[in-house]
């Protein structure tokens, strides 16, 4: 079976981590998964083509996923459009119930919106809040978000929001979703 191409996009390497997870899963599953960090390296149309899967787990900053991969999926829009697809957002609104879904995300919406695309799963996942690991000008704007959406603003803290189980189970849909055969071939005949 064709690969499953797993791209990411990780300032301070908790998605990276999210992302390794993810493949680890799949690969439990008999699958295996190809981790491209599109930071330094972007699949092309061909490669896309040729995954039975494809996901893209991007973090958020400031409002926004991160470069490498809003260029990846703006550049191969319609080839990300032709192959099972799922679009995963790595951020600290996910840590609240009913923030990881198309409904409950307004990142989510945001990039379903500007993608134009209809991923088979679309899903936020809680990231990792670091405090000391950020300068003081991040750290002073993250402890304000915190501040107005009820988070912790003690500055020496670290705390992983991340549900790993949820992260497992995300890994077994992609799987599920790189394993299913062609609902309809090129000549409009499903495929046995
Ligand atoms: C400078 C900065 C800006 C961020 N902006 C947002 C934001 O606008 N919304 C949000 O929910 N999370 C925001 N986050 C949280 C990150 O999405 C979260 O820490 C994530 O785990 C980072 O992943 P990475 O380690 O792969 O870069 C921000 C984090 C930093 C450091």
């Amino acid at each position: 079976m064709p690969p499953i191409l797993l791209c990411y996009a990780s300032h301070d390497g908790h998605t990276r981590r999210i992302a390794e997870r993810l493949a680890a899963r799949i690969a439990t599953h008999g699958h295996e998964a190809d981790l491209a960090d599109l930071a330094q390296r972007q699949p092309d149309a061909t490669e896309i083509a040729a995954a039975s899967a494809v996901a893209v787990v991007a973090a958020i900053r400031y409002g926004h996923h991160l470069p490498p991969a809003r260029s990846f999926v703006a550049t191969h829009r319609d080839a990300l459009a032709a192959v099972p697809l799922a679009l995963v957002s790595i951020n600290l609104t996910a840590r609240k119930p009913g923030k990881r879904s198309v409904a409950g995300s307004v990142y989510l919406r945001k990039w379903l919106k500007e993608t134009r695309l209809s991923p088979e799963i679309v899903t936020a996942i809680a990231g990792k809040l670091d405090y000391p690991r950020y300068g003081w000008f991040d750290r002073m704007m993250i402890r304000l978000i915190m501040h107005i959406t009820g988070g912790p603003t003690d500055p020496t803290v670290t705390i992983e929001f991340t549900d790993w189980e949820a992260v497992d189970a995300l890994g077994d849909d992609i799987a599920r979703l790189g394993a299913q055969p062609d609902v309809q071939s090129v000549d409009g005949v499903p495929d046995a």
